[in-house]
Order: structure tokens, then C-alpha cells, then sequence
């Protein structure tokens, strides 16, 4: 894999300071979404086993909550030095297991090790508060506390950011972790371990176990001593473990599916539109929940940005990530590749115009290539569904209210974006949109210093910034007498 330090490559669970594998001896492989080559096994543990990276969690607590915030943000700064100083190996670590062009890869690396300076900082700002007293004789202060034991469910697009913007919040407000990455990119998550281990974090504080999903998710969610739960992933799979978690009532972040509207207005600036569509869009292939998923472009301008999107799309260049110069890289296996044909073939059937791309791609196995629909109705699948692919659609829009109606006609809430030049439409419509973020003038609204977070079917809860750590404190009040009443 020509990694410079080979022995980040960790192909064992990290449960409480121990590198374990599987009692049964059962693992399961991790393959290169790019060559369909297995790269690494990796243990599949049992409901008992991960049991007992919640009891190692458990027993860490009371040690790690005690120590100074101060200790637990030198502890992270330690944790982001490591992970920058591997920087080259984590990114290809993230490009063999996920796919992605080994240049996203890097910037996925800066990206999550961001969440965890950031959170080294807000580990100092957990303030608590004084409230005027309605009583003489009394005080009354509030004292925010851990939440306790965390569970931190990962998916595979982003590996290495998703894992940290959980974890690093945990430990910076004195809880601990157990995580459990995606199936199919467990090994940045195992590097992330090792790097912990190596930043000093003490045994069990985090711990990475990796296994079916329906196994370990379901112990996660139903344990009594895990206290938080954190999922990124799929609306159906947030819903299932919302069930889950609610007879030991634990709190919840849930980052779910997304159907981001990317609206273009007659009077915006086309250029950066146009650039701001490419990265919205084909960021990671489209495999991320904030992905522009349909642009609606007022009619004036709808020709023109449709032409001028197809000629760069159609620019794109498709290949394995470690390739010179790719800018897209293969799904992440053949059944995404199977649900965006079926999409497509559906929407085509219905009268949409496939103006480039539209299949697989000559490169065979999970490629794809990068493919602009227009004249795409707001009652196809494909407007309605999450596409999590590299495909962009188009649908027209006539004025303000229509844009609103279309792009707020979606279960989803995560992200929007849109383009104009009037400061007055940029706030109308930005409070009119139903989600959780907008982004007004640009293609990119993530940062670990902003909150990242949905309503509607997209979850809630917030992951980075001050609310991030929030998700992790609990608030205690204390009412004091201090003399008579
Ligand atoms: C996601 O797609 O789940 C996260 C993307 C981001 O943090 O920008």
C-alpha cells in the first residue's frame, strides 16, 4: 500500500488500550472500491465483544471526566499532531478504502483533524452559568457535566472527518468513546486509533470495534451505560435506531439523508454559480449528504447554465483516486452504481434529457460517469430521492415563490444553497428554506468552527462548533443557601 509507516495500518479492534480480534476468529473483508481487490481483513466481532468495549468505555469515565479541561485539550492537541504528521498515509488509507481522489483524500484528512483542534480549544469553554435568584437566601448556578459513555456510528464517505467531529466533542467535554466505523472504510478509523494510542489518550477512553452493522449498532443503541448516541448515516437506519435507544432514553445526534436544493436566480453571477454547482456537486463524487442534489435555475438563465454545467461536467476526468489528475473516483460499490442507473433509466422513461453522461462508465466495475439531466420533474424518484452519486439534475423554476416551493418540497432538511446577487432575496429566501444550513454565494458551507445539522427527515442535533460540544454536556443546576431567606 506504500504507506511510510506501515504499522498504521491496523487490521485489529482497539478496546480499551488492547488490539483485539474476534473471539469466533470471523472477520470480514475491506475492498478497494476502485479494483473490487480485497486490502485488508478486519475483525468481525460479536454482540459480547462489543459489550465489552462499552464496559471498557464505562470504566475509563470516571478517571477521564476528572481530569482538567486543560489536560483533555492537550491530550486532542497531541491526538491532531499525530494525525497531521500522517497526513500522506491517512489519505491513502481513505483513498484505497473509500475511493475518492487521493487530493479530496488530503483535504478529508485537514478537514477532521480540524474537528479535533477545534474541540482541543472548546474543551476550555464549557462554562456553566449564574441565573439572578428569585430568593434572597440563595444562588443559583449551573454546572455542565459529561453526558457519560458515547457512541459514535461513522459512515464510509467520510471516514476519517465523521469519526473525529464525534469523538474528538466526547473527549473534550470529558465523556468516552466506543466507535463504530462503516463496513466498508474501517481501516481509517483503526489508523485513527492507533494514532490516539500513540497522542497518549488513555486505554479505553477511545476505543474503535468494527463487525456487522445490525450487531453492533443494536448493542450500541440498546446498552444502559451508553448515554449518547451519534449516527451519520441513512434516514431508515437513524429511525431504526432511534427505536432502538428509546427504552434507555439516551440522547441523540442524528446527521441523516439529505436532498439538497442548489437554486440558481436570473441574477446571479453565473460564473460562480457554475463553480459553486461543480464542488456542491461532485465533492467525493456526490456520496455526501450536503451534495447539491437538484438545481433549479430560473428560466431566464436556464439554457445557458445547463450548457455551460454539461461542458464541465462532461470535463471531468473519472479514474482510480491515486491517479494523477482524477477528480471523480469510483462509487463505493455496485449496488450504488445499480441505484442511480435504475434512477436514471426511471427519470429518462419520464421524459428527462440526458445532456451528458448517463451510465456506467468504460472503466468498468463501480465507475460512473458524471451526468447532467435536465428538464427533470419535481414527481420523478430521482427529484425526491437522496442520488448520492455524480449525477446533477435540473429542473426550471419562474419566480421566487416557485423556487421556494420546489426546493422546500422535500422530507429532507440538511443543506441548501443558492445563488443571486440581491441581498434582499438572499435573506428572504434563506429564512424561507426548510434546512439545517445554507450556504448564499458559495458551494461549500462545512467547517468543524460552523454547526452542521438537519431538521425535517434529516435528523437533528448539531456536530462542530460550540454546539457540537453541547451535544455532549449535560446541564446540572444548583441552587445554593447562602443564608436566610
Ligand atoms: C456528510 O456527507 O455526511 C458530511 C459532509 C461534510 O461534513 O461536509
Amino acid at each position: 500500500m506504500n504507506l511510510n509507516d506501515p504499522s498504521l495500518l491496523r487490521s485489529r479492534c482497539y478496546v480499551g488500550g488492547h488490539w483485539v480480534s474476534a473471539a469466533s476468529g470471523k472477520f470480514f473483508p475491506v475492498v478497494n472500491p476502485a479494483s473490487g481487490e480485497e486490502i485488508a481483513r478486519v475483525p468481525a466481532l460479536a454482540a459480547d465483544e462489543a459489550r465489552q468495549a462499552i464496559e471498557a468505555a464505562a470504566s475509563a469515565l470516571p478517571v477521564w471526566q476528572k481530569r482538567t479541561a486543560e489536560e483533555r485539550a492537550e491530550f486532542l492537541k497531541r491526538w491532531h499532531r499525530q494525525i497531521l504528521e500522517n497526513r500522506e498515509d491517512l489519505a491513502r488509507i481513505v483513498t484505497l478504502e473509500n475511493g475518492k481522489p487521493f487530493a479530496e483524500a488530503l483535504g478529508e484528512v485537514d478537514y477532521g483533524a480540524g474537528f479535533v483542534d477545534w474541540f482541543a480549544g472548546e474543551a476550555l469553554r464549557a462554562y456553566g452559568e449564574t441565573i439572578p435568584s428569585p430568593w434572597p437566601g440563595r444562588r443559583i448556578l449551573t454546572f455542565k457535566q459529561p453526558v457519560g459513555v458515547c457512541a459514535a456510528i461513522t459512515p464510509w464517505n467520510f471516514p476519517l472527518a465523521m469519526l473525529t467531529r464525534k469523538c474528538a466533542a466526547a473527549l473534550a467535554a470529558g465523556c468516552t468513546a466506543v466507535a463504530k466505523p462503516a463496513a466498508e472504510t474501517p481501516l481509517t478509523a483503526l489508523a485513527l486509533a492507533e494514532l490516539a494510542e500513540r497522542a497518549g489518550i488513555p486505554a479505553g477512553v477511545v476505543n474503535v470495534i468494527t463487525g456487522p452493522a445490525e450487531v453492533l449498532g443494536t448493542e450500541l443503541a440498546t446498552h444502559p451505560k451508553v448515554r449518547k448516541l451519534s449516527f451519520t448515516g441513512s434516514t431508515r437506519v437513524g429511525r431504526l435506531l432511534m427505536a432502538q435507544a428509546a427504552p434507555t432514553l439516551k440522547r441523540l445526534s442524528l446527521e441523516l439523508g439529505g436532498n439538497a436544493p442548489f437554486l440558481v436566480f436570473a441574477d446571479a453571477d453565473l460564473k460562480a454559480a457554475l463553480s459553486g454547482a461543480m464542488l456542491a456537486k461532485f465533492r467525493n463524487g456526490g456520496q455526501s449528504c450536503v451534495a447539491a442534489n437538484r438545481f433549479l435555475v430560473q428560466k431566464e438563465v436556464y439554457e445557458e447554465f445547463a450548457a455551460e454545467l454539461a461542458q464541465r461536467i462532461a470535463a471531468l476526468k473519472v479514474g482510480p483516486g491515486f491517479e494523477a489528475g482524477v477528480q471523480v473516483g469510483p462509487l463505493i460499490h455496485a449496488k450504488a452504481v445499480a441505484k442511480i442507473e435504475a434512477l436514471i433509466a426511471e427519470a429518462v422513461a419520464q421524459g428527462a434529457q440526458v445532456v451528458t453522461g448517463g451510465g456506467r462508465h468504460l472503466l468498468g466495475g463501480n465507475f460512473f460517469q458524471p451526468t447532467l439531466l435536465k428538464d427533470v420533474s419535481p414527481r420523478m424518484r430521482i427529484f425526491a430521492e437522496e442520488i448520492f452519486g455524480p449525477v446533477a439534475i435540473l429542473t426550471a423554476f419562474t419566480d421566487d415563490e416557485e423556487a421556494i416551493a420546489l426546493a422546500n418540497a422535500s422530507e429532507y432538511g440538511l443543506a441548501a444553497y443558492f445563488y443571486t446577487q440581491d441581498l434582499k432575496r438572499a435573506l428572504r429566501v434563506a429564512e424561507a428554506l426548510e434546512c439545517g444550513m445554507v450556504g448564499v454565494n458559495v458551494g461549500r458551507v462545512s467547517t468543524p468552527v460552523a454547526p452542521f445539522g438537519g431538521i425535517k427527515q434529516s435528523g437533528f442535533g448539531r456536530e462542530g462548533s460550540k454546539y457540537g460540544l453541547e451535544e455532549y454536556l449535560e446541564i446540572k443546576y444548583l441552587c445554593l443557601g447562602v443564608g436566610e431567606e
